[in-house]
């Protein structure tokens, strides 16, 4: 099949990439003409484990075209997917500008019937904007069909390839044949097509990341009722975990979700709720926990250091959001490091990926380390930020050389409380007691 993918940020590339790979014949479309200039000759733009690969074989088989026009990229495609921005605007609801710009100049563009699929996360009711966008001056049949993506950054290509499911809105049945073959590859192994109306395929995609955003904010809060009772957070997820209704995955506590999806859209959904004159009032306390949790190793780090950290030089492990991403939007080590810096202390940071992005943002406002080693030089402790696997099992004979204090506070419960005991540490987790 023909498609075109309007857009080639994270989701677009992905799912551009993934489609090509599927033996379809993808052209992406961009007005960055720096990206586009980039993609063409072959550099990929984002860290995606296993994209690279992908993106250079259909790149070389002639399956995978970037262009910075729309018109020219949208010629002969059966289906069009928009995969753009929604930011928030001031309000905290989602800026529909760029899709329904886009919307607008297909509208003029299209000269035989369209699907016309919104990948981007938007809040219920656009699907019938972006119909009306395009309505107002489309002289040919086309369908919107909402089709939100579920893929995690640094897992997002095996997600694609194997989604747990595949949610497609829109009552049309000729746009759902369509979409139904296009994705038939990736559900052999029987996982569901889901089939439902715009309104709530677009709602589907928010319910699904505010009710995990739920489930960890739940947990950080357990988390700290384990300390104050004397429990252990890990026993407590274990437990309840292995109830099917509970599901082991995402329990996990830690300092704060972050990224790109979790706090815009768990804070979307609550506009959206105000708009109708509701008041969410569990995800109102979702985003209140998750605030608080940012700085949960702050208290911990000032009592050790007997309330004041002025002069103090902290290493700190992982700055990216989550492991295997250079991605640092809404990353909880940042606010950690401005919260450090606010109390006079100094900072050496490390990360595997998320360095240049970090100074980039901050600049010398830190220091940046070479190494995971060299970080820890005259540090006065370690803190972490990021389960990257790399720090899962360090040799800690040259952590103990390298601090002033054998101090670890570990915002990602990476080590066994007992084995730190063992070793001589004053290491503090989350939800454990030390
Ligand atoms: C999330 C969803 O998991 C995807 O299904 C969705 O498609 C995507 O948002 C999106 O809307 O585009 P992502 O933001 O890439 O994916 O990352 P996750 O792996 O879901 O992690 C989100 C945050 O939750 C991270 O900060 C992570 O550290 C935190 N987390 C996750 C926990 O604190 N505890 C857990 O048990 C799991």
């Amino acid at each position: 099949m023909k498609i075109t993918v309007v857009g080639t940020g994270y989701v677009g590339l992905v799912t551009g990439t993934c489609f090509a790979e599927t033996g379809n014949e993808v052209t992406c479309v961009d007005i960055d003409v720096n990206k586009v200039a980039k993609l063409s000759s072959g550099q990929i733009t984002i860290y995606e484990p296993g994209l690279e690969k992908l993106f250079e074989r259909n790149l070389k088989e002639d399956r995978l075209h970037f262009t910075t026009s729309l018109e020219e990229g949208i010629k002969d495609a059966a289906v069009i997917f928009l995969a753009l921005p929604t930011p928030p605007g001031a309000d905290g609801a989602a800026d529909l500008s760029f899709v329904l710009n886009v919307a607008d100049q297909l509208g003029k563009l299209i000269t035989d019937y369209k699907v016309i699929v919104d990948k981007s996360t938007v809040p219920v009711g656009t699907a019938a904007k972006v119909t009306a966008a395009i309505a107002r001056n489309a002289k040919v049949p086309f369908d919107v069909v909402s089709n939100p993506e579920f893929l995690r950054e640094g897992v997002a290509v095996d997600d694609f390839m194997k989604p747990d499911r595949v949610v497609i809105g829109t009552e049309s049945e000729r746009a759902r044949k369509i979409m139904g073959e296009l994705f038939a590859p990736f559900v052999r192994q029987g996982n569901p097509v889901i089939y439902m109306d715009e309104n709530s395929a677009e709602l589907t995609k928010y319910a699904a990341n505010s009710f995990l955003a739920t489930k960890i904010s739940f947990m950080n809060e357990i988390a700290i009722l384990c300390e104050k009772l004397g429990a252990d957070v890990d026993m407590v997820r274990k437990g309840i975990g292995s109830d099917d209704r509970i599901g082991k995955r995402f329990l996990f506590p830690g300092i704060g979700y972050g990224g790109s999806c979790f706090p815009k859209d768990v804070q979307a959904l609550v506009r959206s709720a105000e708009e109708v004159a509701y008041d969410f009032k569990i995800l109102n306390a979702v985003m209140d926990v998750n605030e608080d949790q940012k700085l949960f190793l702050l208290p911990k780090i000032k009592a050790y250091f007997n309330g004041d950290l002025k002069g103090k030089h902290f290493a700190l492990w992982g700055l990216a959001f989550k492991p295997n991403t250079d991605d640092i939007r809404e990353a909880p080590a940042l606010y950690m490091i401005e919260a450090l810096l606010n109390e006079g202390a100094t900072v050496t940071v490390f990360d595997p990926e998320a360095m240049n992005n970090v100074k980039q943002q901050i600049g010398d406002k830190i220091t940046y380390a070479d190494h995971q080693y060299t970080c820890l030089d005259n540090a006065d402790a370690l803190l972490i930020a990021t389960e990257w696997s790399v720090f899962r099992t360090p040799d800690f004979s040259k952590i103990s050389a390298a601090l002033k204090n054998k101090a670890i506070f570990d915002g990602r419960n990476l080590f066994e409380v007992s084995r730190m005991k063992e070793l001589g540490y004053h290491y503090e987790s989350v939800g454990r007691t030390p």
